[in-house]
């Protein structure tokens, strides 16, 4: 029978979640078993590993599923949030083309066994450029909820160490991650590392990450889908472009996005007066879409605050045209 202290290891390794040594410590209880000449116990104690094992690594394929971190790879909680998301491509307002072109990824992706068969692979390397405000970070999100898998929010500033070579360790650990916890990887704010001229006094250690982000995108050989997310990329490195599988522009609203936002963050409400589409794009017209869902939200709680049962159309106009006049101060 299994050591006392044999047992202890197992609870003690369940209870902090360490699922590798969990099942190394199982394993070497099945061999001691094996050594005292308990073969059939043994052999059975191993297949019941290999069972658990095998399911534990296809249970995060299932929906919304998350498999928590091992001890060995704490670390990574402190690099990554992990979001399970419920968003869909639906709850965005999207160009058809911008449309077309995400429903296609996400098509690619679900049939990655069909193409596989062919010896093709779906596309999963992608950056994201465009204003603030305008669905990178919320696409990245509506990805995840449409493929079933989680999102992890990789946190730059955390990974940029000032220890040289702590930081390439850092990228290379979330690299490693995406092979056995499949996911929606966005590298948001990208900028950070991705700028070819950067003026700090970290700039060799930027530069570092970097080139070892290049190198661990063009290596990297999991099933997770790999976002950089960007507002400026005229700024980033050359050699990034080649290394993705597309190139998606997040532009500002036009004027059919811009109704159809404000539309969309008003559903469920009544008016006070019909939306004059006129004269909506002429106060809303630039701004981005955060700020068209931020000033419909702004007139919703003018509502209830002041317990009407219809939204004041003034309240609306007056919370676009707040937003504006801030873009033209920021101007001046
Ligand atoms: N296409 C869209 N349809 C509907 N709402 C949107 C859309 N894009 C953005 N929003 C709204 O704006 C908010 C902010 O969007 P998001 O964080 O995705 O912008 P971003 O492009 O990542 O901006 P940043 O460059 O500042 O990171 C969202 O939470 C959502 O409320
Ligand atoms: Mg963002």
């Amino acid at each position: 029978m299994a050591a006392a202290d044999q047992i202890k290891r197992l609870i003690k390794f369940y209870g902090e979640g360490d699922e590798d040594r969990f099942f190394a410590s199982a394993m070497q209880i099945a061999a001691s078993e094996a050594r005292q000449g308990h073969a059939n116990f043994a052999q059975e104690l191993k297949e019941l590993i290999e069972k658990a094992r095998k399911e534990r690594s296809s249970a995060q394929f299932e929906k919304g599923k998350v498999i928590p971190f091992s001890k060995s790879k704490n670390e990574i909680r402190e690099l990554v949030d992990v979001v399970n998301s419920n968003l869909h491509l639906t709850d965005m307002t999207l160009t058809e083309s911008l449309r077309d072109s995400l429903s296609k990824f996400i098509h690619e992706q679900k049939h990655w066994e069909v193409l596989n068969q062919y010896n093709l692979k779906p596309k999963r390397k992608l950056l994201f450029y465009g204003p603030p405000g305008c669905g990178k970070t919320m696409t990245a999100h509506a990805l995840a909820g449409e493929l079933g898998i989680p999102a992890f929010i990789v946190r730059l500033d955390g990974i940029i160490s000032k220890y040289m070579g702590e930081s390439i360790a850092k990228l290379r650990l979330i690299f490693d991650t995406m092979v056995d916890h499949r996911g929606v990887y966005l590298f948001d704010e990208f900028d950070s590392i991705g700028a070819h001229r950067n003026q700090g006094q970290d700039v060799g250690e930027i530069k570092r990450v970097l080139n070892s982000f290049l190198v661990n995108i063009e290596n990297n050989r999991s099933n997770s889908v790999i976002i950089a997310a960007t507002n400026l990329p005229k700024s980033l490195d050359n050699a990034l472009f080649r290394r993705f599988d597309e190139i998606i522009q997040f532009p500002l609203p036009n004027g059919k996005e811009i109704i159809q936002t404000i539309e969309n963050r008003l559903s469920g409400f009544t008016l006070d007066k019909n939306l004059d589409n006129t004269s909506i794009l002429e106060e809303a017209e630039g701004l981005n879409f955060s700020e068209l869902v931020n000033a419909s939200e702004e007139a919703i709680k003018e509502m209830i605050l002041s317990q009407r049962n219809s939204i004041k159309y003034l309240d609306l106009i007056t919370a676009l045209r707040k937003r504006k006049e801030s873009h033209a101060n920021r101007l001046q």
